[in-house]
């Protein structure tokens, strides 16, 4: 029987269909199934979005413009009503417009996923996540401590198509660095660039400062794509080869102005990320500049998704890779002796501490010399 007394909302309950059949009422309001959905639709969206890409959609409405599903279906061999739904889907991923049954790239499609776009992801986007089939076995890789089926088995299968793709973006932002760092400014500097995959940062400073030189760091099977990289953009004249691992391979001590430490520290654990910051700062000379760039998880690893999953990304495989906070590096960057640490944004979610080596003592600032 209905009790008034213990009823916050005594109209409700008395007319809610529950407590008329006599099934228990609650007034909790449950949790909405959104982030739920949101996670199980993540492995649809992007396996949409990869399959478009391998499909050619971008490309095909870049050059055939605006177009019914029958026109695209006469570029793309495929069943109609499958090459439907996947269109659809993409509408819905707000990565493509669609108005009266007409199909048109939006503008980020345009910017990110046409293979030509000014800021083009496609190659990216199939490599992005890592071997896909080491996400199927992530529960046995957070049981164990270690993927089975790291990326270090066979470096140069992920990391060449990945740096191809992650270039355009990574040269983009060094070029803008430029206004916070003005190495455009500096006289003849050297530049080492460790695990430079093309070599975006070391490109971008020799292309601003046509007195700079630099030696570029990969493994041996990833290189080429540096010397490739190098050529394209007219320096490869002013850049040295130095094959090998970066944790052992020998470093000119105090040689160079600028070391670059370009998303190659999350790969390599605590420990490695601590050695390779001491490298830099061995190879600097003093005042030279350290410029470190990854994606840093916020103090409580809470409140930068991207950076959280991406720390993700790398237990899932890598042996020793994980997402470090802004406070872990910049703690580290001031253990290995470094000083005015700072941290630049030059394009949206791309940042970078920037240190200095201290000067040694009784001697004049650069500028003074
Ligand atoms: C995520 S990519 C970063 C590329 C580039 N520095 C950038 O900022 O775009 C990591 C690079 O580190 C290289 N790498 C990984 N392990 C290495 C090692 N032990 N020694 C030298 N290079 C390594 C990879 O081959 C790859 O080119």
């Amino acid at each position: 029987m209905f009790e008034a007394r213990d009823a916050p909302y005594p109209e409700l309950k008395k007319s809610h269909t529950m407590a008329h059949v006599g099934r228990p009422f609650t007034d909790f309001k449950p949790p909405a199934a959104a982030p739920v959905w949101a996670a199980i639709e993540g492995l649809a969206r992007y396996n949409v979005l990869v399959a478009a890409l391998e499909l050619g959609v971008f490309d095909c409405l870049q050059r055939i413009g605006p177009s019914i599903l029958e026109a695209v279906n006469a570029e793309i061999p495929a069943s109609p009503e499958h090459l439907r739904t996947l269109l659809d889907s993409i509408v819905v991923m707000e990565l493509l417009d669609q108005v009266n049954g007409v199909y048109q790239l939006n503008d980020a499609a345009k910017r990110y996923l046409v293979s030509d776009g000014p800021a083009s992801m496609a190659a990216l986007i199939p490599v992005a996540p890592g071997p896909h089939e080491n996400w199927t076995r992530l529960a046995d890789t957070v049981r164990n401590g270690r993927p089975a089926t790291p990326i270090e088995d066979d470096p140069a299968a992920f990391y060449v198509p990945l740096v191809e793709g992650t270039f355009t973006t990574m040269y983009r932002c060094a070029m803008r660095a430029d206004l916070k760092l003005r190495y455009s400014a500096l006289s003849a500097p050297r530049v080492l660039d460790l695990g430079a995959g093309g070599a975006p940062w070391a490109i971008a400073i020799l292309h601003a400062n046509h007195g700079a030189t630099a030696v570029v760091n990969d493994l041996p099977g990833v290189l080429p794509v540096a010397v490739r990289k190098a050529a394209e953009h007219g320096v490869a004249d002013r850049i040295d080869l130095l094959e090998g691992d970066f944790h052992t391979v020998q470093i000119e001590p105090e040689a160079f102005d600028i070391v670059v430490l370009g998303h190659i520290c999350r790969t390599e654990g605590a420990e490695g990320a601590r050695h390779l910051i001491g490298r830099a700062f061995e190879a600097l000379r003093p005042e030279g500049v350290l410029i470190l760039a990854d994606y840093f998880c916020d103090i409580e690893r809470k409140l930068n998704p991207h950076a959280v999953l991406m720390g993700a990304t790398m237990m899932a495989s890598t042996i020793n890779g994980n997402g470090f906070t802004g406070q872990q590096y910049s703690g580290w960057i001031r253990a290995a002796g470094f000083e005015a640490i700072r941290l630049i944004e030059p394009i949206g979610f791309q940042q970078q501490y920037v240190a200095a080596k201290p000067r040694r003592r009784g001697t004049s600032t650069r500028q003074g010399e």
